[in-house]
């Protein structure tokens, strides 16, 4: 399931791509100014979000992907060509991000900026700002160049199926989507045929003004992320059955702590363990360094590691993270289970 959602104000396009059987969802190009409403889509389908996902910095407007990683524990997928630290999946040309049963292959872009990097997922692609309905992104900012963008449209996008859906990030004009077919006819920028050497004089000659946000959308959207490690997930890949070995013989200065919601937790829980839901951790540093040592898990594992990671930047280094499994384990094992 795909549903193209609008931003009036920047003419923005997101895209929340959902698999329907799985119920994990992806967002794609999320807008700050949206945050509420692209969460409150994401609750009530009761989507698990895996990625969120940029096809480029920005700079018109200032992405939620941070935010909605602290409530979600969505990762933040960019092109690794973005060259951006403390991303938590840099993805290469070709790459492939598994969503449910759908692969979503990272097609790298440069050109309307270097970074750029379009996807392609079931006969659609997320075309960011490389390619749109009859345009394409500016090439006269943030590394942009033309020629790389008409090598990357011309010898990457246009070689996909001629029916491949073009979702772009962008629209000004109220179209909502095109094909690949109809922009390699009709896309005046470099369809039927144009030359490069044609379309590069045409993008060198456009003189648009600047963007009204690109002073504040630009370094905020360069530095999304948190000093964040996925390695330090790996020492800690503590498991469910682990986590029973210490519950069995808990001192009192240990804690469990359960990050799901409260009424996931309510439903179920390790018994005497803490409901701590997600977004909340860091109202409880003060609390947690009082142990010695606290365990955090969740429904799969993705919240327990944001909370991880949201409580590591606090400067917590006593969580253990179970970041691959989470109370289906434990109720699937037969440990006993505590509800309210
Ligand atoms: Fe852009």
């Amino acid at each position: 399931m795909v549903k193209q959602l609008f931003d009036r104000e920047s003419c923005t396009y997101s895209y929340l791509l959902v698999d329907s059987k799985t119920r994990e969802g992806a967002l794609i190009d999320p807008v700050r100014e949206q945050f509420d409403r692209d969460m409150q889509i994401i609750n009530e389908l009761g989507i698990e979000l895996l990625y969120t996902i940029e096809t480029h910095p920005h700079a018109d407007h200032v992405t939620s992907s941070g935010k909605i990683r602290q409530m979600t524990g969505a990762r933040i997928v960019f092109g690794e060509n973005s060259g951006l630290q403390a991303i938590d999946i840099l993805i290469g040309d070709q790459q492939e991000l598994t969503l449910g049963n759908y692969q979503i292959r990272a097609i790298a872009t440069p050109g309307h900026t270097s970074a750029c990097t379009c996807y392609y997922v079931d006969g659609m692609v997320f075309s960011g700002d490389t390619l749109l309905i009859r345009g394409c992104g500016r090439t006269d900012f943030q590394d942009g160049d033309p020629g790389r963008l008409y090598d990357s449209i011309t010898q990457k996008l246009f070689t996909l199926g001629d029916e491949t859906l073009v979702y772009p990030a962008h629209d000004y004009n109220g179209k909502t989507w095109s094909t690949i077919g109809e922009e390699k006819k009709w896309n005046p920028r470099l369809g039927n045929n144009r030359e490069k050497q044609s379309f590069v004089d045409l993008m060198n000659n456009l003189n648009l003004d600047l963007p009204k946000k690109i002073n504040e959308a630009v370094p905020a959207n360069t530095s999304i992320g948190v000093n964040f490690d996925p390695r330090r997930y790996l020492l800690h890949d503590f498991t469910m059955d682990d986590l029973h070995k210490v519950w069995r013989s808990l001192p009192e200065n240990k804690l469990i702590m359960d990050n799901r919601t409260v009424e996931e937790f309510s439903r179920g829980h390790v018994p005497g363990s803490r409901n701590i839901p997600i977004g909340t951790e860091n109202e409880h540093v003060d609390e947690l360094k009082e142990f010695e040592q606290v365990y955090v898990y969740c429904r799969s594992g993705r919240r327990a590691q944001t909370a991880f990671t949201n409580l590591g930047l606090q400067g917590l280094d006593h969580i253990i993270c179970i970041s691959h499994s989470g109370m289906p384990n434990w109720i699937d094992a037969g440990y006993p289970v505590e509800s309210e």
